[in-house]
């Protein structure tokens, strides 16, 4: 796996950074890489992170600490290298007609910011429906705001934006707004009820899958989650994203 030299390091909230490596790696939004912050093989597997924004220079990594290889990521330091392989997987559609509704819920945002500054790029109208358990938590907001995203809020404790799920401001949205495009990461069951409302109101959308990942080349069936109507799909050569329709 080859090295990327890490520019810098920013601790956006408690246990989620930010790093911006050297480097191109060619990615479309949506895509990850597998990530290696330790030498020998303990632990055994690299880890699976969305390519968070893509500049001609540097791209950025945001993750959250939530076991042990996310906790000796987060223990490296700028001037640093960290063994990445990517970009896999594929991306988000951006040939759909229309405005584009993103959906986040948590870290779910991380893929957002390079999806959002693309779709901008093409003039697209983009709403962003950010759900998260309290307003700490709600991250990049004034990043999205530069771009020209007009963002929907939600937080479970109510702290900021509408209080429960994101997915209570987005069905009263898609009563009006009934055209675009729909594209959604987060937990399984906000990416569910992103698939029924998408049927409901007519429109296509994608989602982000999330899978437990050993190899992410499609060699070790690690990752494999059933369709919809039958057989299974590689979540990291099919996905991570996919239609909506084809797993709900
Ligand atoms: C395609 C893809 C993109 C991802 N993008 C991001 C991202 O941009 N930012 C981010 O913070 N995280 C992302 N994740 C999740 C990230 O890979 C896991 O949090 C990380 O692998 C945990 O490693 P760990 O060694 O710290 O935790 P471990 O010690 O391996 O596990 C800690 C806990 O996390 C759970 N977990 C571990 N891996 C996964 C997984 N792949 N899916 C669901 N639960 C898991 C375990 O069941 C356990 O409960 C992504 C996952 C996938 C599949
Ligand atoms: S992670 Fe090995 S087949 Fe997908």
């Amino acid at each position: 796996m080859p090295d990327y030299l890490l520019l810098q390091k920013d601790l956006l909230a408690p246990g989620i950074y930010r790093f911006r490596l050297e480097g191109n790696l060619g990615a479309r939004p949506g895509q990850f890489v597998m990530v290696r912050a330790w030498p020998g093989l303990d632990p055994l597997l690299a880890r699976p992170f969305s390519v968070h924004d893509q500049e001609s220079s540097y791209f950025s990594l945001l993750f959250q600490v939530r076991g042990r290889g996310t906790k000796i990521l987060s223990q490296k330091n700028e001037g640093e290298k960290i063994s990445i392989l990517g970009p896999l997987g594929t991306g988000f559609d951006l040939s759909q007609k229309g405005a584009a509704i993103l959906v986040a819920g948590g870290l779910g945002i991380a893929p957002f910011l390079f999806l959002a500054k693309e779709l901008r790029k093409q003039k697209k109208d983009v709403f962003l429906f950010y759900g998260a358990r309290t307003q700490k938590e709600l991250l990049l907001l004034k990043e999205f705001e530069k771009l020209g995203v007009k963002l929907f809020l939600a937080t479970e404790d109510g702290s900021r934006g509408h209080k429960g799920f994101v997915t209570e401001p987005l069905i009263r949205f898609l009563e009006n707004n009934s055209q675009g495009a729909i594209y959604a990461c987060g937990p399984l069951p906000m990416l569910k009820a992103v698939g029924e409302l998408s049927r409901k109101f007519g429109l296509k959308s994608f989602v982000s899958l999330e899978a437990h990942m050993a190899c992410g080349l499609g060699m070790c069936l690690g990752c494999v989650v059933p369709k919809k109507n039958q057989g299974y799909l590689h979540v990291c050569i099919e996905g991570p994203v996919v239609p909506a329709e084809f797993v709900f």
